[in-house]
């Protein structure tokens, strides 16, 4: 198999709390992360795609075609926004975990459609420490 990878980064504010828990039990379950008012991260996405090399170009994907996806369907949306305010949010709470299914299943359909290729991995690096992988992980 051979991928694509594009690198992409956009800086947002989330609060980690289940609705249906009480404050002090989202305190245990999270920490600071459920300090209210949120707090916001720069998160880096990693969007790997994977396809037929096309004879002629040598390639898998244009990459300014994934750019431009990305610009629309996840920057747009999320980017110096409140993540917990957004509808895709709305029955879970925005983890990091949540954060990678939710912009795969925003760019799935726009890749197929667009470009030669298939989206196999969102890859979300939340901090310095942690990074989440939503799809094939080699
Ligand atoms: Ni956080």
């Amino acid at each position: 198999m051979i991928a694509l990878t594009r690198r992409y980064e956009f800086p947002a504010a989330h609060l980690l709390a289940q609705p249906s828990l009480s404050d002090a039990e989202n305190r245990r379950l999270y920490g600071k992360c459920a300090n209210p008012n949120g707090h916001g991260h720069n998160y880096g996405v990693e969007v790997s795609v994977s396809g037929r090399v096309d004879p002629l170009s040598g390639r898998i994907a244009d990459p300014d075609i994934l750019d431009a996806i990305f610009d629309e369907r996840v920057r747009a949306r999320f980017g110096h926004r409140y993540l917990n305010d957004d509808p895709a949010f709305a029955d879970r709470v925005p983890t990091a975990e949540n954060i990678a299914q939710v912009i795969h299943d925003e760019l799935a359909g726009a890749i197929d459609e667009r470009t030669g290729a298939r989206l196999v991995r969102v890859r979300v690096r939340e901090t310095r420490r942690n990074s989440f992988v939503y799809g094939v992980m080699a």
